[in-house]
């Protein structure tokens, strides 16, 4: 029970990797927040963890719902120990294909969602003076450039950069701000993934899939359960020297 008595705030909680952290902080003894736009999705995942899960309506690109996510969950937790910034879109497409809607909706979500809900939970937290810990989701896309995926690669490497400036900002409270960065991880966000590349690629459904599967040296795709080790690990208090760091969790898809 290493996050015993703790509460967590987790954006994009109702499905995949959000989903499971929920229910590993759960079974690690903390209080979760399950937030997400899709709010049904949300109160399903809740329910499903039981008494020490609560579904909370957040558009991490709306600062008022953002605010309000904020305060329902201290209304009902009484403060927050945990942020993870999870929530995020992807996208691709060609350089000459991108549309600047697209572009803007990717930033505005992984960008600007990670940072003022950041913001908004490190205010609180360093209110209530007793420190905190702040999860931001990266990606092995944040490391380099892709061909088809220069947007939200990019969106990627700024959660990286943000992760390091806020870590080293918010440190002198108390507060921890890491990152981890995820290789090929399976499951409904990957399946939108395969049918992007489907489309540009000319590659059957569920190529592209089989042929990231193969490619990761552990030998497999990642599954979200294989990333709750790390984010347990980094809201614990066995994390409390380690400052504005993003840790590779991909089965050795990326060396830094
Ligand atoms: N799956 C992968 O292969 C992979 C790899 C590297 C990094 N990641 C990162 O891990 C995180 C989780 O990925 P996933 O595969 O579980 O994604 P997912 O698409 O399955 O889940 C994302 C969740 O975010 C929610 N969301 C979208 N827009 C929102 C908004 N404006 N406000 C609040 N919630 C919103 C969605 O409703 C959804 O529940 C993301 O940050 C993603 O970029 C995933």
């Amino acid at each position: 029970m290493q996050l015993a008595g703790k509460t967590a705030l987790i954006t994009g909680a109702a499905r995949g990797i959000g989903r499971a952290f929920a229910e590993a902080y759960v079974n690690a003894g903390a209080r979760v927040a399950v937030a997400d736009i899709n709010i049904d999705g949300a109160r399903q995942s809740a329910a499903a963890l039981g008494e020490n899960a609560i579904a909370v309506a957040m558009d991490v690109t709306d600062q008022t719902s953002i605010d309000n996510a904020v305060t329902t969950t201290l209304a009902e937790f009484g403060h927050i120990d945990i942020l993870v910034n999870n929530a995020a879109l992807f996208t691709a497409a060609p350089i000459v294909e991108i549309e600047r809607a697209d572009y803007q909706r990717a930033f505005d979500i992984n960008v600007a969602g990670t940072l003022f809900t950041m913001q908004a939970v490190a205010r609180h937290m360093i209110e209530r003076g007793k420190g905190g810990k702040i999860i931001n989701m990266a990606s092995q896309a944040g490391r380099r450039g892709e061909p088809l995926v220069a947007v939200y690669c990019a969106t990627k490497a700024a959660v990286i950069s943000l992760t390091q400036s806020a870590g080293l900002n918010l440190i002198r409270h108390g507060i921890n701000v890491n990152a981890i960065s995820p290789g090929v991880v399976d499951g409904e966000h990957w399946d939108g993934v395969d049918a992007f590349f489907a489309k540009y690629e000319d590659k059957a459904p569920g190529q592209k899939k089989q042929e990231v599967d193969a490619a990761v040296p552990y030998g497999r795709m990642g599954t979200p359960d294989d990333l709750t080790g790390m984010a347990v690990f980094l809201a614990s208090d066995a994390a409390n020297y380690i400052v504005a760091q993003t840790y590779n969790v991909d089965g050795g898809q990326w060396m830094s």
